[in-house]
């Protein structure tokens, strides 16, 4: 598994995204994806599965500090002392004294962000939360904390795949060195019937899903976290590392229309904001 730099930090370039691996079932998903070499793992409390994520992580026997841990904190939990007590139940479940990167899983304007990025810094002063960072921030927002509260964010985490653009936000990541966390890699499986990504496939005997990883992890700053939950697919989101784009086909996946977000809920922030 190849990573990425950010910050001086080295990140697997393909995490698990856990979203749906509940109870035994999902639990056993993610022991297998560790088995295989997966040490990036996303979750969020409101997965309801960091329980599962800690007994996998448990089982695994795997040393701490090999493992990219990331959970997310819920919009309604904003409030300091709600953020406080939520992450501290956040790291109970996980079963460790500290997530790799917490992240604020939606923004919510009705609570001033300076506040919550402030209990968020006591987490990771004391080591509870090795680096911060924010999921679903548009640019403004970006800008916001960045340029104005300087809050020293290691990532932002976004619907990021080859029918979605994330053109400008990337620019900027790269400028200040922010990891950008590619969600919903596969368009939420939608991607894997594309015909340009299926054609290129064939070409390098690959998958489409396969091709659409390979596509982001060729971007700076950009790491991903397809959820997969047999072992096959497992294994193949892991393997995109002996092949490599041609500059054509690169640009050609680019090319494609960039429109298609598959996560909008009411509550979404203005994302040309
Ligand atoms: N921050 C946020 O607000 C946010 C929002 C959404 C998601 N996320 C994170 O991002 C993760 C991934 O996003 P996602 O779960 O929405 O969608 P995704 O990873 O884009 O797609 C998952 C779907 O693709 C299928 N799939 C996986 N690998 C495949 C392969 N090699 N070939 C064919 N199909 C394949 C999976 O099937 P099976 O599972 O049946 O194998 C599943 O149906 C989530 O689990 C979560 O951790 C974060």
């Amino acid at each position: 598994m190849q990573s990425k730099m950010i910050q001086g930090v080295e990140v697997p370039e393909i995490g698990l995204g856990t979203y749906k691996l509940i109870g035994k079932t999902g639990e056993e998903v993610i022991k297998q994806a560790l088995r295989m070499g997966y040490r990036h793992i996303d979750t969020a409390q409101n997965y309801l599965n960091e329980k599962e994520v800690g007994n996998a992580i448990q089982a695994s026997r795997i040393p701490r500090e090999e493992l990219f841990v990331t959970t997310k904190i819920d919009r309604f939990d904003l409030e300091p002392d709600k953020f406080l007590k939520a992450a501290e139940q956040s790291l109970l479940d996980l079963k460790m004294n500290y997530v790799d990167l917490l992240l604020i899983h939606w923004p919510n304007p009705e609570v001033e962000i300076r506040r919550t990025l402030e209990a968020m810094l006591s987490l990771r002063d004391q080591g509870k939360a090795v680096h911060i960072g924010v999921s679903n921030f548009p640019m403004s927002l970006m800008q916001e904390i960045i340029e104005e509260l300087n809050a020293p964010i290691f990532c932002n985490q976004v619907e990021y795949h080859a029918l979605l653009g994330q053109f400008d936000l990337l620019d900027y990541a790269a400028e200040h060195d922010v990891m950008v966390t590619a969600y919903s890699p596969l368009g939420q499986g939608k991607l894997i019937t594309n015909p340009l990504l299926l054609e290129l496939g064939q070409k390098y005997g690959k998958s489409s899903a396969q091709i659409a990883l390979r596509w982001l992890v060729e971007q700076e700053q950009v790491v991903a976290i397809p959820k997969a939950s047999s072992a096959e697919r497992l294994q193949q989101n892991m393997d995109i590392y002996d092949f490599e784009l041609e500059d054509a086909d690169f640009y050609a996946i680019d090319d494609l229309d960039k429109n298609m977000r598959f996560i909008n809920p009411g509550f979404a922030p203005d994302w040309n904001s």
